[in-house]
């Protein structure tokens, strides 16, 4: 069963008025991001289901190397990560996906419980009974929530030390100050002694980026675009797919590759009762995903109260995994 974060007096609130918390805050957060000067959707929006599918494919394409570095590292390094997962430990994953990369971690360690955490609920459950199919003895334990919110673990887990699991580079697509935030809440869900397990992308050759995220097959941008089909479903809104095109850079100076979707026409686009209006060539700002160096990441950790214990890259210094351990003094002062 899929563990749902609204606790149940709002749930009844929001029923007696028909309205889905999660649609209204999707809404709330379109409405507003397109009213700014510089139209922009959070990224965490891209993952409905056929969202969640296109991610997976886009891991597929020769061009996006991020995946196949990680697992790469993860394999290679399996028995030295699995000595920070102290025996009996919960693994929390956040933005768990297809569950491939905790897959290698779960086998390697001597783990008591699973909890993936993800926003795409129905791709979360389906990706959950596949795992407990292929690994029977695992207890999960998974949590339909946005992990920027504040949500609760499962109390089956309260008595096990728990270490947190963060693969993909996901962190990337957080700005500094989410990124800080998020690490800071991260050390405190995770508990005294946490440890978190954290996957990231490297600043590197701008051309391997670029093709990265406009991949020749085309998945990259129909993951994109498919955001205007989730709002024209969810919210009742009219966009044209075909009135707009993705668009993908390297911007150098912000270390980021932008991910936008750029209006071919002047355009008027109605959502939810509300009327937006795009000129040609204007831009809603789709994704950020933040590449590192290594003194800026630990910089980034140590700010956020977590102490470096290990990294691994593979040769070509493309994607690292570190394992990081919470500050006590920042855990007990927070
Ligand atoms: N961990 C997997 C998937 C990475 S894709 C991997 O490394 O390949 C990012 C994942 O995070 C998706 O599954 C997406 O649904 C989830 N996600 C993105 N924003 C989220 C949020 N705010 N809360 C919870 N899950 C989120
Ligand atoms: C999930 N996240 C880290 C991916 C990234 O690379 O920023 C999402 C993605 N966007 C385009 N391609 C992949």
């Amino acid at each position: 069963m899929v563990r749902d974060s609204i606790a149940a007096p709002v749930r009844l609130a929001q029923q007696a008025e028909k309205l889905d918390p999660a649609r209204l805050a999707f809404r709330q957060d379109v409405w507003s991001g397109l009213t700014q000067d510089h139209k922009s959707i959070p990224p965490k929006y891209f993952y409905d289901q056929r969202g969640s599918e296109l991610f997976e494919a886009i891991t597929r394409t020769p061009e996006y190397y991020p995946t196949r570095e990680e697992l790469a590292i993860l394999t290679d390094n399996a028995a030295a990560i699995a000595g920070y997962i102290p025996a009996g430990s919960a693994m929390i994953e956040f933005g768990s996906g297809s569950t491939a990369k905790a897959r290698i971690l779960l086998q390697a360690a001597q783990v008591a419980a699973y909890v993936p955490v993800d926003i795409s609920g129905a791709f979360l459950t389906s990706e959950v009974q596949r795992l407990e199919t292929d690994l029977p003895g695992l207890k999960v334990f998974p949590v339909a929530a946005d992990f920027t919110r504040p949500f609760q673990l499962p109390a089956e887990i309260a008595q096990m030390p728990r270490v947190g699991f963060f693969p993909g580079s996901t962190l990337g697509n957080f700005e500094a100050h989410e990124a800080t935030a998020f690490l800071r809440h991260a050390a405190k869900l995770l508990g005294p002694d946490a440890r978190l397990i954290i996957g990231i992308d490297r600043v590197k050759e701008p051309d391997i980026l670029h093709r990265a995220y406009n991949d020749s097959a085309g998945v990259t941008a129909a993951f994109n675009l498919n955001l205007l089909r989730r709002i024209n479903r969810e919210l009742d809104a009219n966009f044209d797919l075909d009135g707009f095109c993705h668009y993908a850079f390297y911007n150098r100076e912000h270390h980021r590759v932008e991910m936008h979707l750029v209006s071919r026409a002047r355009q008027k686009v109605r959502i939810g009762g509300r009327a937006f209006e795009f000129r040609r060539g204007e831009t809603i700002h789709t994704e950020n995903s933040y590449k590192f160096t290594p003194e800026l990441f630990r910089t980034i950790a140590q700010g956020a109260g977590w102490r470096q214990a290990a990294v691994w890259s593979q040769p070509d210094d493309a994607f690292s995994v570190y394992v990081l351990l919470s500050e006590e003094e920042t855990y007990i002062s927070d």
